[in-house]
């Protein structure tokens, strides 16, 4: 059970979790992630390893509260546990060397893309972030992004924060040599629209993008196909055999709807978490949750 040895609230539904877990920490490499249960007989949801320290044995980790369990995880705190914390998981990311790398992040995709874009950097190659979100509240981990590339374009959707427009119309003004210039890689790393956008921008010019697919996952271990994404017409596991793939190759219309298999199942989970006030009351939820799920309650 990894003790939680700091909780840091990014924006009002993302914190970012330092965990002990030195077996994971040793072992852990950039593009890797874990999955994490909060009870006995909940939802496994995987979350990427932002960063980790082997020397201290920790590693980090990022929630953005979207169901009901990332819902309840956000309740914990400093001191408390996590029941399962499993992994590293998946493939390490391979981005060939050599040139200027550009990782575009919206949202969360942050905290997937620091670890990532920190190793390219120090390998010598020349690397820049687009990082995007709506406003500039909502940018996440701007400074550690900073120190790890050489250069860190912002984007918000309202100006408030470095250049005003998505982070694709930023894209193509580098590809066109605007900024730190045209990129011989892209990786993208966030929500599905915004990394299938980003796979339209560079399809043409050719540029090789690699995108990270977060399907719904159980076991992790390719056993149970929950995490299939079709790519070129081929199968793969996500939790083997990525989570970073060629995202001029990937089949987003079926991933987009895989994703939404649950929906109806996610909300009713929701109002369920809703109507036992699971969430309402901090670090007691978890342990409310527990007892409903002894009652037969929603995940
Ligand atoms: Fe089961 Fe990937 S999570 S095959």
């Amino acid at each position: 059970m990894p003790k939680i040895l700091e909780k840091r609230t990014l924006t009002p539904v993302t914190k970012l979790y330092r965990l002990d877990a030195p077996m994971i920490a040793a072992a852990a490499e950039p593009g890797q992630f874990v999955i994490v249960r909060i009870r006995e007989g909940g939802e496994r949801i995987p979350l990427t390893i932002a960063d980790y320290d082997c020397d201290k044995g920790e590693i980090t980790i990022v929630v953005q509260e979207v169901g009901a369990t990332t819902r309840m995880l956000g309740t914990l705190e400093a001191g408390d546990n996590i029941l399962d914390v499993v992994g590293p998981l998946g493939e390490r990311a391979n981005v060939p060397e050599g040139g200027h790398v550009i990782g575009v992040g919206g949202g969360f995709g942050a905290a997937a893309l620091l670890s990532v874009m920190r190793e390219i950097t120090q390998r010598g190659d020349k690397t820049t972030v687009i990082l995007g979100a709506r406003t500039k509240e909502l940018l996440i981990l701007t400074d550690e992004l900073r120190e790890s590339v050489t250069n860190l374009e912002l984007c918000t959707d309202d100006g408030s924060e470095g250049y005003k427009g998505f982070v694709t119309a930023r894209l193509e003004e580098l590809i066109k040599g605007d900024g730190p210039g045209k990129p011989d890689h892209v990786v993208a790393i966030g929500p599905m629209p915004m990394m299938r956008a980003v796979a339209d921008v560079t399809r043409d010019t050719k540029i090789p993008t690699q995108v990270s697919m977060d399907p719904l996952m159980v076991d992790g271990t390719g056993m149970c196909g929950g995490c299939r994404v079709a790519v070129g017409g081929k199968v793969m596991f996500a939790c083997v055999d990525g989570p970073l793939f060629d995202g001029h190759e990937v089949d987003f219309e079926e991933a987009v709807r895989r994703n939404k298999m649950y929906v109806k199942e996610e909300k009713a989970a929701a109002c369920r978490q809703k109507e036992l006030g699971l969430v309402a009351d901090g670090s007691s939820a978890v342990a409310k949750q527990q007892a409903s799920a002894s009652e037969g309650g929603a995940a």
